[in-house]
């Protein structure tokens, strides 16, 4: 872990938050590469969710709704974790995550009174991660929805918020009818949403794992009650697909069931990936019943039913969700992809990124910094791949430091030019260019008109 922070970090992936007013807890901000990988996170997602999928299509819903939707939804009532207190330091711990560290299991779904004496049950284990002593509040319950006063202009707007979402989905769930009714969808058809949701995490840790404001990606199945579980099979199956192809080994993915469900829900599933703190949730996979559009159509007075064209009978669709972080995403391809090996007998770190996700896909360097005509060609090279691919200019240091920043980076190719570029020791190699390859180290001589295909196979 220490090895990821700190290259995120050297190489301009992940800053933390408010860094020079000495940080601010649970945020963090993606620097130069690290927006382009987070970007490329969400395309490859979007493209596998909405592009690739006959009957699933986007949407982009506001982040402050109607403070309704929360109390439809459950959050305002029930959103919340436990919470404790250290008395003599103040520091605030989430009680289920203590008793995680004296392999004692809370459920979320428990009641405060249950989670107090089962934390009462081991009070004398457990000390505070901050000063070590053992002495503990009571448990509570403490809600994570985060209130704002967007369009509420009293002074004391507190008891009358409006709530920055705790969840995309909620934004897809009030626009079903809306897709319904203005797009050529039928039963079984999906919406996907990708965007920021927020919560007052009581103890945000294991860097950007759980984090305040985060960034999701969720997609809402709305299906026949018949077709709900044939649905959420193939969707499991799916998803765990995905993170396979997207290169990650199979040994550091695993499925892995939630003991109890809420009331509603039929199955949950969540797809663990083996981060170095040791597998954690990535992304969970919901039977959800009709329970959402029921909510909203109860809180709404509008009806959320479904006229079966083919059947003519009218029914609440069910919904199968997948829901996952991109952040979370992010740590799992730097854990995935992340390398240290020799390479022409120098130690090096290397970023393995699948193509697709790889920040800079192409970068260029002429040869020598002082030779004009050979940064004037890299520069025409560096325009014409730029139209095309992610490419980068870098003039910085011998070649050989070039190559390790850009390994460091993940970048696939390096592209150099050099004299024979300009073919003024061999005239055959006019035109040409050295293309190395990071993985493998070796380099290849491509004509320039063939390069774009050659760096896109
Ligand atoms: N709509 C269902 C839902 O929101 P969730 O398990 O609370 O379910 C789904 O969240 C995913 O969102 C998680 O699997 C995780 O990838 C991501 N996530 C949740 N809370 C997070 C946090 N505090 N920081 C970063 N990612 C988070």
């Amino acid at each position: 872990m220490d090895k990821i922070v700190s290259l995120c970090k050297r190489r301009g992936f992940v800053f933390s938050g408010s860094e020079i007013y000495g940080g601010f807890v649970g945020s963090f901000d993606y620097g130069p590469y690290g927006v382009e990988l987070a970007n490329n996170i969400k395309a490859a997602w979007w493209q596998a969710m909405v592009h690739r999928e006959p009957n699933i299509v986007g949407l982009d819903s506001a982040i402050v709704t109607h403070p309704k939707v929360w109390e439809a939804s459950g959050h305002v009532g029930g959103f919340s974790d436990p919470l404790v207190e250290c008395k003599a330091c103040n520091t605030r711990s989430r009680a289920d995550h203590l008793l995680e560290e004296v392999e004692v299991f809370a459920d979320e779904k428990m009641s405060v009174e249950e989670i107090n004496a089962v934390f009462d049950s081991v009070r004398e284990k457990i000390s505070c991660p901050k000063c070590g002593e053992k002495k503990f509040g009571p448990v509570t319950k403490f809600n994570l929805l985060v209130k704002t006063n967007l369009g509420n202009f009293k002074d004391d707007w507190s008891a009358d918020p409006a709530y920055l979402r705790g969840e995309t989905c909620q934004g897809i769930y009030i626009n079903f009818k809306n897709v319904l009714d203005s797009t050529r969808v039928k039963v079984p058809f999906g919406i996907a949403q990708i965007g920021k949701a927020f919560r007052n995490e009581i103890a945000p840790r294991q860097y950007i794992f759980r984090k305040r404001e985060f960034e999701q990606m969720e997609m809402q199945m709305f299906v026949a009650p018949a077709d709900e579980m044939k649905l959420y099979t193939l969707w499991k199956e799916k998803r765990m697909q995905y993170y396979l192809d997207l290169g990650f080994k199979p040994e550091n993915v695993r499925w892995h069931e939630h003991e109890n469900l809420v009331f509603y829900a039929k199955a949950a599933f969540d797809i663990e990936y083996n981060f170095p703190f040791g597998f954690k949730e990535l992304e969970g996979v919901h039977a959800r019943g009709d329970y959402d559009l029921t909510q909203h159509q109860t809180f709404s007075g509008v009806s959320m039913e479904y006229l079966d064209p083919y059947t003519n009978e009218k029914y609440l669709p069910h919904v199968v969700e997948t829901s996952v972080g991109v952040d979370r995403t992010f740590l799992a391809v730097m854990t995935e992809f992340y390398d240290e090996d020799e390479l022409g007998g120098e130690k090096r770190v290397v970023l393995r990124f699948p193509k697709k996700l790889a920040p800079i896909k192409v970068a260029v360097f002429p040869l020598l910094k002082n030779r004009p005509e050979l940064v004037e060609k890299a520069k025409e090279v560096f325009a014409l791949l730029s139209e095309h691919l992610r490419a980068e200019f870098d003039d910085n240091g011998n070649v050989g430091k070039r190559y390790r920043r850009q390994d460091e980076i993940g970048t696939p190719h390096c592209v150099t030019i050099d004299f024979d570029t300009l073919g003024e020791e061999n005239p055959m190699l006019k035109d040409t260019v050295t293309v190395r390859d990071r993985d493998t180290g070796e380099q290849t001589r491509v004509p320039i008109t063939e390069l774009i295909t050659y760096l896109q196979q």
